[in-house]
Protein backbone atom coordinates (compact mmCIF):
# COMPACT_ATOMS: atom_id res chain seq x y z
CA UNK A 1 0.00 0.00 0.00
CA UNK A 2 1.30 3.53 -0.44
CA UNK A 3 1.02 6.18 1.70
CA UNK A 4 -1.99 8.07 -0.07
CA UNK A 5 -4.04 4.43 0.23
CA UNK A 6 -3.00 3.82 4.00
CA UNK A 7 -4.46 7.58 4.95
CA UNK A 8 -7.23 6.81 3.12
CA UNK A 9 -7.62 3.38 4.36
CA UNK A 10 -7.76 5.08 8.03
CA UNK A 11 -9.78 7.63 7.26
CA UNK A 12 -12.38 5.00 5.65
CA UNK A 13 -12.05 2.93 8.65
CA UNK A 14 -13.42 6.28 11.17
CA UNK A 15 -16.41 6.33 9.20
CA UNK A 16 -16.84 10.07 8.72
CA UNK A 17 -15.13 10.47 12.12
CA UNK A 18 -12.13 12.94 12.33
CA UNK A 19 -8.56 11.62 12.73
CA UNK A 20 -6.04 14.15 14.15
CA UNK A 21 -3.25 14.50 12.23
CA UNK A 22 -0.50 13.59 14.66
CA UNK A 23 -2.46 9.99 15.08
CA UNK A 24 -2.21 9.61 11.08
CA UNK A 25 1.43 10.99 11.27
CA UNK A 26 2.27 8.07 13.42
CA UNK A 27 0.95 5.28 12.09
CA UNK A 28 2.12 6.61 8.78
CA UNK A 29 5.54 7.30 10.21
CA UNK A 30 5.43 10.59 8.40
CA UNK A 31 5.49 14.44 8.94
CA UNK A 32 2.84 16.20 9.22
CA UNK A 33 3.40 18.18 6.21
CA UNK A 34 3.91 15.11 4.24
CA UNK A 35 0.13 13.96 5.59
CA UNK A 36 -0.83 17.44 4.31
CA UNK A 37 0.34 16.42 0.96
CA UNK A 38 -0.86 13.56 0.55
CA UNK A 39 -4.48 14.42 1.93
CA UNK A 40 -4.31 17.15 -1.41
CA UNK A 41 -3.12 14.38 -3.06
CA UNK A 42 -6.61 12.65 -2.86
CA UNK A 43 -8.30 15.98 -3.00
CA UNK A 44 -6.96 15.90 -6.43
CA UNK A 45 -8.09 12.54 -7.70
CA UNK A 46 -11.61 13.56 -6.45
CA UNK A 47 -11.82 13.11 -2.90
CA UNK A 48 -13.30 15.74 -0.58
CA UNK A 49 -11.79 16.35 3.21
CA UNK A 50 -12.76 17.89 6.03
CA UNK A 51 -10.03 19.86 7.89
CA UNK A 52 -10.03 21.20 11.53
CA UNK A 53 -7.69 22.62 13.23
CA UNK A 54 -7.43 20.28 16.88
CA UNK A 55 -9.37 17.67 15.39
CA UNK A 56 -7.38 16.40 12.03
CA UNK A 57 -9.20 15.51 9.34
CA UNK A 58 -12.37 13.43 7.92
CA UNK A 59 -13.19 12.20 4.76
CA UNK A 60 -16.61 13.67 3.30
CA UNK A 61 -17.23 11.76 -0.15
CA UNK A 62 -15.17 9.38 -2.42
CA UNK A 63 -14.62 10.00 -5.83
CA UNK A 64 -17.52 8.10 -8.39
CA UNK A 65 -15.22 5.55 -10.08
CA UNK A 66 -15.88 3.68 -13.33
CA UNK A 67 -17.73 0.87 -11.88
CA UNK A 68 -17.38 -3.30 -13.88
CA UNK A 69 -21.03 -4.33 -12.14
CA UNK A 70 -22.38 -1.21 -13.44
CA UNK A 71 -21.27 -1.31 -16.49
CA UNK A 72 -22.42 -4.72 -17.19
CA UNK A 73 -25.76 -4.05 -15.93
CA UNK A 74 -25.95 -0.70 -17.91
CA UNK A 75 -24.53 -2.37 -21.10
CA UNK A 76 -26.78 -2.71 -24.35
CA UNK A 77 -24.13 -5.31 -26.22
CA UNK A 78 -23.26 -8.60 -26.90
CA UNK A 79 -20.17 -8.59 -27.06
CA UNK A 80 -18.42 -5.35 -26.46
CA UNK A 81 -17.23 -4.43 -22.70
CA UNK A 82 -18.40 -8.00 -21.95
CA UNK A 83 -14.81 -8.53 -21.21
CA UNK A 84 -13.58 -5.29 -19.02
CA UNK A 85 -10.42 -4.76 -17.05
CA UNK A 86 -10.02 -1.78 -14.33
CA UNK A 87 -7.20 -0.01 -13.91
CA UNK A 88 -6.38 2.23 -11.29
CA UNK A 89 -3.67 4.11 -12.76
CA UNK A 90 -1.41 2.53 -15.71
CA UNK A 91 1.11 4.20 -18.44
CA UNK A 92 -1.71 3.86 -21.48
CA UNK A 93 -4.90 1.72 -21.73
CA UNK A 94 -3.39 1.32 -25.32
CA UNK A 95 -0.40 -0.58 -24.11
CA UNK A 96 -2.58 -2.56 -21.93
CA UNK A 97 -4.77 -3.96 -24.36
CA UNK A 98 -2.58 -4.37 -26.76
CA UNK A 99 -1.01 -6.85 -24.30
CA UNK A 100 -4.13 -8.88 -24.34
CA UNK A 101 -4.58 -8.56 -27.86
CA UNK A 102 -1.35 -10.33 -28.66
CA UNK A 103 -2.23 -12.36 -25.68
CA UNK A 104 -5.34 -13.84 -28.19
CA UNK A 105 -8.21 -11.77 -26.89
CA UNK A 106 -11.61 -11.68 -28.05
CA UNK A 107 -12.67 -8.63 -29.89
CA UNK A 108 -15.22 -6.29 -27.76
CA UNK A 109 -12.89 -6.48 -24.71
CA UNK A 110 -12.21 -3.19 -23.25
CA UNK A 111 -9.58 -1.40 -20.66
CA UNK A 112 -10.71 1.61 -18.66
CA UNK A 113 -7.84 3.53 -16.39
CA UNK A 114 -8.39 6.25 -13.79
CA UNK A 115 -5.87 7.43 -14.51
CA UNK A 116 -2.76 7.62 -17.36
CA UNK A 117 0.46 8.64 -16.65
CA UNK A 118 1.73 8.09 -19.88
CA UNK A 119 -1.89 9.21 -22.16
CA UNK A 120 -1.10 9.26 -25.85
CA UNK A 121 -2.86 11.63 -28.87
CA UNK A 122 -2.51 11.38 -32.57
CA UNK A 123 0.72 13.21 -33.71
CA UNK A 124 2.90 11.83 -31.23
CA UNK A 125 1.47 14.24 -28.51
CA UNK A 126 0.75 13.44 -24.85
CA UNK A 127 -2.96 12.91 -23.59
CA UNK A 128 -3.60 14.68 -20.27
CA UNK A 129 -5.57 11.81 -18.14
CA UNK A 130 -5.79 12.98 -14.64
CA UNK A 131 -7.42 10.24 -11.82
CA UNK A 132 -11.19 10.48 -11.61
CA UNK A 133 -12.17 12.78 -14.42
CA UNK A 134 -12.66 11.50 -17.24
CA UNK A 135 -13.33 7.85 -19.45
CA UNK A 136 -10.06 6.39 -20.10
CA UNK A 137 -10.38 3.41 -22.34
CA UNK A 138 -9.19 1.61 -25.26
CA UNK A 139 -11.47 -0.80 -26.96
CA UNK A 140 -9.98 -3.89 -29.04
CA UNK A 141 -11.54 -4.59 -32.51
CA UNK A 142 -10.78 -7.44 -35.05
CA UNK A 143 -12.00 -6.47 -38.42
CA UNK A 144 -11.83 -8.25 -41.19
CA UNK A 145 -10.74 -5.07 -42.92
CA UNK A 146 -7.98 -3.90 -45.97
CA UNK A 147 -5.78 -1.64 -44.54
CA UNK A 148 -6.89 1.63 -46.54
CA UNK A 149 -10.49 1.13 -44.72
CA UNK A 150 -9.22 1.59 -41.37
CA UNK A 151 -9.89 5.22 -41.32
CA UNK A 152 -13.43 4.66 -41.45
CA UNK A 153 -13.09 2.93 -38.07
CA UNK A 154 -11.27 6.16 -36.48
CA UNK A 155 -14.57 8.35 -38.30
CA UNK A 156 -17.23 5.29 -37.29
CA UNK A 157 -16.06 5.47 -33.46
CA UNK A 158 -16.01 9.46 -33.79
CA UNK A 159 -20.18 8.78 -34.76
CA UNK A 160 -20.69 6.21 -31.44
CA UNK A 161 -18.90 8.60 -28.87
CA UNK A 162 -20.50 11.53 -30.39
CA UNK A 163 -24.13 9.82 -30.08
CA UNK A 164 -23.61 8.55 -27.08
CA UNK A 165 -22.16 11.69 -25.31
CA UNK A 166 -25.32 13.34 -26.68
CA UNK A 167 -27.79 11.13 -25.39
CA UNK A 168 -25.80 10.18 -21.89
CA UNK A 169 -25.43 14.01 -21.35
CA UNK A 170 -27.30 16.32 -23.12
CA UNK A 171 -23.96 18.29 -24.09
CA UNK A 172 -24.39 19.50 -27.89
CA UNK A 173 -20.64 17.60 -29.05
CA UNK A 174 -20.22 18.16 -32.82
CA UNK A 175 -17.10 16.24 -34.29
CA UNK A 176 -14.25 18.16 -36.32
CA UNK A 177 -12.81 15.88 -39.07
CA UNK A 178 -11.67 13.71 -38.64
CA UNK A 179 -12.62 12.40 -35.04
CA UNK A 180 -12.49 15.22 -32.39
CA UNK A 181 -15.09 16.04 -30.43
CA UNK A 182 -15.99 19.68 -29.81
CA UNK A 183 -18.25 21.74 -27.42
CA UNK A 184 -18.93 25.03 -28.60
CA UNK A 185 -15.78 24.95 -30.32
CA UNK A 186 -13.55 23.57 -27.41
CA UNK A 187 -12.65 19.75 -27.33
CA UNK A 188 -13.86 17.41 -25.28
CA UNK A 189 -12.86 14.12 -26.52
CA UNK A 190 -9.99 12.67 -28.39
CA UNK A 191 -9.87 9.15 -30.25
CA UNK A 192 -6.67 7.20 -31.23
CA UNK A 193 -7.23 4.24 -33.98
CA UNK A 194 -4.06 2.11 -34.01
CA UNK A 195 -3.77 -0.83 -36.73
CA UNK A 196 -1.54 -3.90 -35.68
CA UNK A 197 -0.37 -5.10 -39.20
CA UNK A 198 1.12 -8.85 -40.52
CA UNK A 199 2.05 -8.32 -44.40
CA UNK A 200 0.49 -5.26 -44.86
CA UNK A 201 -2.94 -7.16 -43.41
CA UNK A 202 -5.12 -5.50 -40.46
CA UNK A 203 -4.48 -8.31 -37.51
CA UNK A 204 -6.11 -5.35 -35.12
CA UNK A 205 -7.21 -2.34 -34.61
CA UNK A 206 -7.39 -0.56 -31.14
CA UNK A 207 -9.79 2.47 -30.70
CA UNK A 208 -8.51 4.57 -27.84
CA UNK A 209 -11.39 6.95 -26.34
CA UNK A 210 -10.00 9.75 -23.72
CA UNK A 211 -13.94 11.25 -23.03
CA UNK A 212 -13.02 14.86 -20.30
CA UNK A 213 -16.18 13.83 -18.54
CA UNK A 214 -15.56 15.92 -15.04
CA UNK A 215 -12.86 18.38 -15.61
CA UNK A 216 -13.41 22.15 -13.41
CA UNK A 217 -11.87 24.70 -15.37
CA UNK A 218 -8.98 24.73 -12.91
CA UNK A 219 -8.03 20.66 -13.63
CA UNK A 220 -6.61 21.72 -16.72
CA UNK A 221 -2.74 23.27 -17.22
CA UNK A 222 -2.49 26.75 -18.37
CA UNK A 223 -1.63 25.17 -21.86
CA UNK A 224 -5.20 23.57 -22.42
CA UNK A 225 -7.79 25.89 -20.68
CA UNK A 226 -8.18 27.72 -23.90
CA UNK A 227 -8.50 24.53 -25.87
CA UNK A 228 -10.05 21.94 -23.98
CA UNK A 229 -13.10 21.74 -21.91
CA UNK A 230 -15.33 18.94 -20.31
CA UNK A 231 -18.76 17.81 -20.04
CA UNK A 232 -19.36 18.86 -16.85
CA UNK A 233 -17.90 22.36 -17.53
CA UNK A 234 -20.56 22.80 -20.76
CA UNK A 235 -23.67 21.13 -18.72
CA UNK A 236 -23.21 22.12 -15.28
CA UNK A 237 -23.90 18.96 -14.84
CA UNK A 238 -21.49 15.86 -13.02
CA UNK A 239 -21.43 12.76 -15.44
CA UNK A 240 -22.43 9.42 -14.29
CA UNK A 241 -18.81 7.74 -16.22
CA UNK A 242 -19.85 4.48 -15.51
CA UNK A 243 -23.30 5.11 -18.03
CA UNK A 244 -21.48 7.56 -20.17
CA UNK A 245 -19.08 4.53 -20.59
CA UNK A 246 -22.04 1.97 -21.25
CA UNK A 247 -23.84 3.88 -23.31
CA UNK A 248 -20.24 4.37 -25.70
CA UNK A 249 -19.99 0.74 -25.89
CA UNK A 250 -23.60 -0.25 -26.91
CA UNK A 251 -22.96 2.43 -29.68
CA UNK A 252 -20.15 1.20 -30.82
CA UNK A 253 -20.87 -2.28 -31.34
CA UNK A 254 -24.41 -1.42 -32.71
CA UNK A 255 -22.35 0.86 -35.58
CA UNK A 256 -19.74 -1.47 -36.10
CA UNK A 257 -22.46 -4.03 -36.53
CA UNK A 258 -23.98 -2.43 -38.92
CA UNK A 259 -20.96 -1.55 -40.69
CA UNK A 260 -20.07 -4.45 -41.82
CA UNK A 261 -23.24 -5.56 -42.96
CA UNK A 262 -24.07 -2.23 -44.76
CA UNK A 263 -20.38 -0.80 -45.51
CA UNK A 264 -19.22 2.60 -44.40
CA UNK A 265 -22.32 4.41 -46.39
CA UNK A 266 -24.39 4.86 -43.51
CA UNK A 267 -22.01 5.64 -41.33
CA UNK A 268 -21.03 8.36 -43.56
CA UNK A 269 -24.09 10.07 -43.59
CA UNK A 270 -24.47 10.19 -40.10
CA UNK A 271 -20.94 11.67 -39.66
CA UNK A 272 -21.85 14.01 -41.77
CA UNK A 273 -25.05 14.96 -39.74
CA UNK A 274 -22.62 15.38 -36.73
CA UNK A 275 -19.53 17.32 -38.26
CA UNK A 276 -18.88 20.58 -37.04
CA UNK A 277 -16.34 20.81 -39.92
CA UNK A 278 -18.47 20.64 -43.14
CA UNK A 279 -19.50 24.16 -45.22
CA UNK A 280 -16.75 26.13 -43.25
CA UNK A 281 -13.25 27.59 -44.32
CA UNK A 282 -10.68 25.21 -43.03
CA UNK A 283 -6.89 24.49 -43.35
CA UNK A 284 -5.18 21.16 -43.36
CA UNK A 285 -1.93 20.69 -42.08
CA UNK A 286 -0.20 17.38 -42.88
CA UNK A 287 3.28 16.47 -44.04
CA UNK A 288 2.67 17.45 -47.31
CA UNK A 289 2.01 20.97 -46.51
CA UNK A 290 -0.81 23.16 -45.69
CA UNK A 291 -4.12 22.93 -47.65
CA UNK A 292 -7.18 25.96 -47.21
CA UNK A 293 -10.55 25.60 -48.68
CA UNK A 294 -13.73 24.39 -47.68
CA UNK A 295 -14.63 21.26 -46.34
CA UNK A 296 -17.37 19.60 -48.52
CA UNK A 297 -17.87 15.82 -47.46
CA UNK A 298 -16.44 12.27 -47.14
CA UNK A 299 -15.85 10.49 -50.12
CA UNK A 300 -16.69 6.74 -50.08
CA UNK A 301 -12.94 5.91 -48.34
CA UNK A 302 -13.59 8.35 -45.32
CA UNK A 303 -11.23 10.94 -46.49
CA UNK A 304 -12.65 14.50 -46.44
CA UNK A 305 -12.85 16.39 -49.16
CA UNK A 306 -11.87 19.92 -49.76
CA UNK A 307 -12.71 22.68 -52.51
CA UNK A 308 -10.53 24.94 -52.80
CA UNK A 309 -10.89 29.09 -54.16
CA UNK A 310 -10.45 27.12 -57.46
CA UNK A 311 -13.04 25.45 -57.56
CA UNK A 312 -10.61 22.50 -57.44
CA UNK A 313 -11.39 19.73 -54.89
CA UNK A 314 -8.53 17.77 -53.06
CA UNK A 315 -9.01 14.52 -51.00
CA UNK A 316 -7.30 14.52 -47.14
CA UNK A 317 -6.65 11.30 -45.43
CA UNK A 318 -4.74 12.52 -42.37
CA UNK A 319 -3.69 15.95 -40.70
CA UNK A 320 -4.90 18.87 -38.44
CA UNK A 321 -8.15 21.04 -39.10
CA UNK A 322 -8.28 24.55 -38.45
CA UNK A 323 -10.92 26.70 -39.12
CA UNK A 324 -9.86 29.93 -41.07
CA UNK A 325 -10.27 33.19 -39.44
C1 LIG B 1 -6.13 12.74 -29.68
O1 LIG B 1 -7.08 13.50 -29.84
O2 LIG B 1 -4.97 13.14 -29.85
C2 LIG B 1 -6.39 11.30 -29.30
C3 LIG B 1 -6.42 11.11 -27.81
C4 LIG B 1 -6.72 9.68 -27.39
C5 LIG B 1 -6.66 9.50 -25.89
C6 LIG B 1 -7.09 8.13 -25.45
S1 LIG B 1 -7.32 8.02 -23.70
C7 LIG B 1 -7.43 6.29 -23.79
C8 LIG B 1 -6.40 5.84 -24.79
N1 LIG B 1 -5.11 5.69 -24.15
C9 LIG B 1 -4.22 6.56 -24.60
O3 LIG B 1 -3.03 6.63 -24.21
N2 LIG B 1 -4.75 7.33 -25.55
C10 LIG B 1 -6.14 6.99 -25.79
Amino acid sequence: MTKSEDLLHMLQEASGQFVSGEEISRHLSISRTAVWKHVNKLRDMGYEFEAVSRKGYRLVTKPESIDATGLQLSLGTKVFGRKAVMLGSTLSTQGDIQKLAEEGEAEGAVVFAEEQTGGRGRFGRKWFSPPGKGIWMSVLLRPELPLHHTPQLTLLTGVAVCRAVRACTGAEAGIKWPNDLLIDGRKMCGILLESALEDHEVRYCIAGIGVDANFDPQDYPEDLRQIATSIKIETGQTVNRTELAAAILTELEHLYFLYQKEGFGVISSLWEALSVSLNRKITVTNPHGVIEGTAVGLDPSGALIVEGPDGERELIVSGEVNWQS
